[in-house]
């Protein structure tokens, strides 16, 4: 066997050792980002203890997009591609060809915001708005953001959403925390230990910031506007009526492949 042979079954033994059930290509991923051995030695260090491959290598695929991920920030799931064509579609719905003002709040590393413009821009314009609680989520997006034009914000849900904004939303993409309290000790270990309880936590039923974006949306909605937020299957009734007491109109669309569910609540 050759060095780099040598090389790729000890990172491979080592991560199979640790666990990790695609370690043939999870070796490949880290071999390709090291930059040196002693940096591969470190990076499969990392991965054997725990940490996310994707905050590993320092990026996570989705929706084909490579979105930067740092320490501390959510992971995008392939779950919210879901999320992306639904907010997608409603747009197209709304104005065929736009132009779509589109605002992405708890947006993490911005993926889903991103992935929402980067599938309309094809078609038409877009104005892309996102914003965070969390200041190391709002640098990493501002990274992802930059890639298709746009512009992040760090605050508290809308708070930090120009005034200028309001009654122009088309769509207002949300993927906010929705894990019940009580059942964060359940999640994966890779979440649990390695992303922030601020991206997990929805509260006592997990539905607690949907009925604070659900109420607040109407404002900032343009008319005909939707919001399209990600929730679970269990949640999506509490979801939808939360919509509905807001005075919008909300249906609930999933996808058994994805394990994904959103409720769009339209003005
Ligand atoms: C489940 S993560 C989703 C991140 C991103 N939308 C995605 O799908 O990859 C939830 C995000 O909501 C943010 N968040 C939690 N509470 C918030 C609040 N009150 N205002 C703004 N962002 C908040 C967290 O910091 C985290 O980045």
């Amino acid at each position: 066997m050759n060095q780099a042979g040598q090389v790729r079954a000890s990172a491979v033994g080592r991560l199979r050792a640790a666990g990790c059930v695609f370690a043939e290509d999870e070796a490949d991923l880290l071999i390709a980002a090291a930059g040196t051995p002693g940096e591969l030695d470190d990076m499969v260090q990392r991965r054997t203890s725990g940490v996310p491959l994707e905050v590993v290598v320092g990026w996570a695929e989705f929706c084909g997009l490579r979105i930067a991920v740092r320490p501390g920030v959510f992971v995008p799931r392939r779950r919210s591609e879901f999320l992306v064509g639904e907010a997608i579609a409603t747009a197209r719905r709304l104005a065929p060809a736009g132009p779509w003002l589109v605002a992405d709040l708890c947006c993490g590393s911005g993926a889903v915001g991103v992935a929402v413009a980067a599938g309309l821009r094809p078609v038409g314009q877009v104005e892309l708005h996102a914003a965070d609680i969390e200041p190391a989520a709002v640098a990493c997006a501002r990274d992802n953001v930059a890639a298709v034009g746009g512009t992040v914000y760090q605050g508290d849900l809308f708070d930090p959403l120009p005034a200028t904004l309001c009654g122009r939303i088309d769509v207002l993409v949300v993927n906010a925390p929705y894990v019940p309290t009580s059942e964060i000790a359940m999640m994966p270990p890779e979440a649990r230990l390695h992303e922030p309880r601020t991206a997990l936590d929805g509260g006592p039923d997990g539905v607690a910031i949907h009925r604070r974006v659900a109420a607040a949306a109407p404002d900032w909605l343009a008319p005909g506007g939707s919001l399209v937020l990600e929730t679970s299957e269990r949640q999506a009734p509490e979801t939808a009526a939360a919509m509905t007491a807001a005075g919008l109109t909300a249906v609930v669309s999933a996808d058994d492949e994805l394990d994904a569910t959103a409720v769009i609540g339209t003005r």
